[in-house]
């Protein structure tokens, strides 16, 4: 039995903002740092301003803070390793090592395992040399996805429409647009509907952690730059019975599996970018962690308790946990900086945020946003999440977008049309 545990959550987006409103609901807690956290962050918990790459520091924090649980949100500090090392410094944490991250950190690491476990993914070739890139392309069909090997933050994947594009393609990734590329990926381009499916797994067991749908494009239906999620709705509406056990037993199972094989168990949140075509699923991508905006969306939607799921985590004992879920319909809208993704202003004042009226079904959780002499001012291109909770995806974009209408925030920007497939269908 668990009681006022202290916790840190590692991360400062709208991910982590959610991770920390729910933790604040726990009775288990007795105080929660968050590192570095964001604007929203600091009026639940004490903001930590560290830099989360620096492992020596943050142990070092850690231990004078006397912390009894790590939650770590994005996926740099995974990919690098902050499990293992804080582990075996005796902290406890709540999310996967290093192996198992480069599911996320390597295209090619998970291509592999796809090949070998026979997973459902778009046929794909792996070159090391911009010229056999290229010879392999001057003979293939169009679209065809092109991406760059390591993590780019959400970038470093292009759609070619035809030869030229792809040719700009494989040369920017070549000369380092995403750092040091080693590697590219060439893949059939898959025409279906994407899905996010999220698990929960303490190294011998899993739990589906709900599934949602996000919008990467800036511009409403879906179109222009890709940017890390303008909103988002849970549950998704693809999913259906026969549709979740093809996911399990062709693409969850086998890479739990794969990753047993290597030794090693995965521990924390596995979401799965999902395209589904004609309710087959196939994989585009693992993420170790929670998607955002999506985790903005689901988490509201969780009954049990935060904490005992990321405890039973850690403890390998998920097995006797019922994860229990609420029935509404969430959906959620990022309120952006004008130009984002590209050039944008930051500082700019966020007034009358404290007078908006939020009902129980209503959260904002802040991404890019920062607290001075007790003003809020915007530090991002995401700046807020609206979420709203109801009986409809309908109804919770149209308290979603009223809400953003009283900020009325000059220098923002949203999309109107998110869950657009499913409200306007
Ligand atoms: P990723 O960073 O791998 O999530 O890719 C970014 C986006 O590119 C995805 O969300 C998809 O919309 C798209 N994408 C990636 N791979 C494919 C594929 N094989 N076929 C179609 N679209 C893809
Ligand atoms: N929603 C996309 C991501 O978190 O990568």
């Amino acid at each position: 039995m668990y009681l006022y545990m202290i916790i840190c959550i590692i991360g400062s987006g709208g991910r982590e903002h959610a991770i920390c409103k729910t933790i604040s609901l726990s009775s288990k807690i007795s105080k929660i740092y968050c590192m570095p956290g964001n604007a929203g962050t600091q009026q639940l918990a004490e903001n930590i301003d560290l830099d989360i790459n620096n492992f020596k520091e943050v142990l070092k924090f850690l231990k004078d803070s006397k912390i009894d649980l790590v939650i770590v949100g994005p996926e740099k500090p995974l990919v690098n390793g902050i499990v293992d090392y804080l582990e075996s410094n005796n902290i406890k944490v709540f999310g996967p090592r290093k192996i198992p991250s480069q599911l996320e950190g390597s295209k090619t690491f998970t291509k592999n395992i796809c090949k070998k476990y026979n997973i459902p993914t778009a046929k794909f070739g792996i070159f090391e040399k911009k010229e056999n890139t290229i010879n392999f392309l001057e003979n293939s069909k169009f679209p065809i996805v092109i991406k760059a090997d390591g993590l780019a933050a959400g970038k470093g994947v292009y759609i070619s429409k035809n030869l030229s594009e792809a040719k700009e393609a494989v040369n920017e990734i070549f000369d380092g647009k995403f750092g040091l590329a080693k590697k590219i990926l060439v893949e059939e381009f898959l025409n279906g509907e994407e899905m996010s499916f999220f698990i929960v797994c303490d190294g011998k067991n899993f739990k589906i952690f709900k599934t949602a749908q996000d919008h990467k494009r800036v511009n409403e239906g879906d179109e222009g730059k890709n940017t890390g999620g303008m909103g988002s709705y849970s549950p998704s509406g693809l999913i259906n019975e026969i549709l979740e056990s093809k996911i399990i037993n062709k693409i969850i199972s086998p890479t739990l599996k794969a990753i047993e094989e290597m030794g090693e168990k995965y521990k924390g949140f596995l979401y799965a970018g999902l395209m589904i075509l004609d309710n087959e699923p196939f994989l585009i991508e693992y993420n170790v962690r929670m998607g955002d905006p999506e985790c903005q969306t689901i988490l509201p939607l969780l009954k049990t308790d935060l904490i005992d799921v990321c405890n039973a985590c850690c403890d390998e004992n998920l097995e006797n946990l019922n994860i229990e879920w609420r029935e509404e319909k969430s959906l959620c809208i990022v309120l952006c900086s004008r130009g984002y993704p590209e050039k944008f202003a930051n500082n700019v004042k966020i007034d009358n945020l404290n007078n908006l009226k939020l009902n129980n079904n209503d959260f904002i959780f802040h991404a890019g946003t920062k607290e001075k002499e007790n003003e809020i001012f915007s530090n991002g291109g995401r700046v807020l999440n609206f979420v709203s909770l109801s009986n409809s995806f309908k109804n919770s974009r149209e308290r979603a977008i009223k809400l953003i209408n009283q900020l009325n925030w000059k220098n923002g920007f949203f999309r109107k049309d998110i869950g657009y497939k499913i409200i306007d269908k």
